[in-house]
């Protein structure tokens, strides 16, 4: 199904996302057929570009980033317009409003208008009282949607606020706020992973499961980002959205329905069950850590602290290791290991289910061979599959037993395309379904339990940022969270 006739506004058009994000991801878009017939991109910004300035531009973007072969994209490039104008100036919205009726004229557009935020985050309250002036906001001539990147707030005053403001001039139907994990395929083969196989979800609860992790890592440093990581952190950037939405999905109930209101209430009750860390506790459930100069594969690399627009003394940190437990029937007492990091080892979001341990050992050797418990690997990125692990004998005498793998690959399938998330994401939006995008309730629970964290970093200077070496697993003290003789699961290694 295509999507209705419209024009696709983005504002901040002349950034780095617009460029390697969004452009690449509605080229592809049009390699597919997907796009409407008739249908324009409007690039907003400060910088004077023209039309032909921002095609180029942007064609620069959409070849080197978009994924899908083939196909010409000169009929897509001519499909994208310019327009400058200061984007923080009310009054220069009716000049804008002009443009845009213009345009949506010569197009027939159907006066559908979609609103992509791709500002800097002080524009994001303005934009839509901006937009509601000129009579943008409302659904009467056409549709009007309101597309929000992230950092959604920096806290949970600041997203209550966000939310407010936003819910002034647009309805709750007509935002949709960016978490772009829900967009990956992998992300959302969860839900199909775990509610249409008869064999995992009898056992996905506290009587079969005894621990989740979840890493998300990069063996990259914060790069030219220095002074945007300064604000936010790997809690802020990382945690309090992709790594708790991930660790919803594993945990939420089934929905009642396919549909965003089914699906969204349940990843809303997950988040709302999380139980609170206390504040004089926060190091015992929470490491963090700062990556220092070291070598990594045979190569100096700077520390945090020596980044481009890096304090030199900051206590910003780049890792996050933490436990934590989601106070409901199905998880009671399962601890929850989640971690992610900058110039860690190797790039690679996944999701480890470590099954219960048989109830005895029959086998007088299998703890002599070191065994973890049956796993299922849910492989997000890169090497998107499923590993699932289990003990089998070793051939000969006795009875020796090695753990083997059950692995499938997604590379594997006959066509295994993989869109990108901002592919999917543009492409659900235009057909009005905000299932894959963040409510605002769903978004405030989760500042509400990662709030108290922040507090507590900044009220006891004595909760330590350990450093870790650039190439390695993150501070040793992460081992230390997880109970028992149990490890982090190494994912270089099979
Ligand atoms: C972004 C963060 O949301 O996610 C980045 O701001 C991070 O710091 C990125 O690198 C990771 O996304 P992906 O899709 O590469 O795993």
């Amino acid at each position: 199904r295509k999507p209705e006739n419209h024009i696709l506004v983005i504002f901040g058009a002349s950034g780095d996302l617009t460029k390697r994000k969004l452009i690449p991801a509605l080229a592809d878009l049009h390699k597919q057929q997907l796009l409407p017939d008739r249908f324009a991109v409007l690039g907003l910004g400060r910088t004077q570009l023209s039309n032909d300035d921002f095609r180029e531009k942007m064609k620069e973007g959409a070849s080197e980033f978009s994924s899908k072969e083939g196909g010409s994209i000169d009929d897509f490039l001519n499909k994208l317009h310019y327009y400058s104008f200061n984007t923080k100036e009310r009054a220069e919205y009716a000049g804008f409003r002009e443009k845009l009726e213009d345009l949506d004229a010569e197009v027939g557009s159907g006066s559908n208008f979609i609103f992509y935020l791709a500002t800097p985050p002080s524009m994001y309250s303005l934009v839509p009282q901006f937009l509601a002036d000129q009579g943008l906001n409302k659904n009467e001539k056409g549709f009007r949607r309101l597309i929000v990147e992230k950092p959604f707030g920096d806290n949970l005053e600041s997203a209550q606020k966000l939310n407010a403001d936003l819910l002034e001039f647009f309805n709750e139907e007509q935002i949709y706020r960016i978490d772009h994990y829900l967009g990956k395929e992998t992300v959302q083969n969860l839900l199909v992973t775990r509610f249409s196989n008869g064999i995992f979800e009898p056992l996905w609860n506290r009587n079969f499961i005894h621990h989740v992790e979840v890493t998300s890592s990069e063996d990259i440093g914060v790069g030219s980002r220095g002074s945007y990581y300064e604000e936010s952190g790997a809690m802020r950037d990382m945690v309090q959205n992709h790594l708790l939405l991930l660790s919803s999905l594993v945990a939420m109930e089934p929905p009642t329905l396919v549909n965003a209101e089914s699906i969204r209430n349940e990843i809303v009750k997950v988040l709302q069950s999380l139980r609170p860390i206390p504040k004089d506790e926060v190091d015992e459930y929470v490491i963090r850590g700062q990556y220092v100069s070291s070598k990594m594969r045979g190569k100096d690399v700077k520390g945090y602290r020596e980044e481009d627009g890096v304090d030199p003394k900051s206590r910003r940190e780049t890792f996050v290791a933490m436990k934590f437990f989601i106070d409901n029937w199905r998880w009671a007492g399962v601890p929850f290991y989640i971690r992610t990091g900058k110039m860690l080892p190797t790039r690679v979001t996944e999701i480890v289910i470590h099954f219960q341990p048989t109830p005895h050992h029959l086998f007088s050797d299998d703890q002599a061979i070191i065994r973890q418990q049956n796993q299922l690997v849910i492989r997000i990125q890169p090497d998107e599959g499923l590993l699932l692990k289990f003990g089998m004998k070793v051939p000969g005498a006795g009875f020796r037993v090695q753990d083997v793998n059950m692995d499938f690959h997604y590379s594997e399938l006959a066509d295994s395309y993989l869109p990108s998330a901002y592919e999917r994401l543009l492409l659900d939006c235009m057909l009005g379904d905000p299932t894959l995008y963040s409510r605002g309730d769903a978004v405030e629970a989760a500042w509400k339990f990662i709030d108290p964290i922040l507090k507590a970093w900044e009220e006891q200077p004595c909760i330590k940022v350990h450093g870790y070496p650039a190439g390695t697993w993150g501070p040793e003290v992460s081992d230390d969270l997880i109970e028992g003789n149990m490890t982090w699961r190494y994912p270089c290694k099979n």
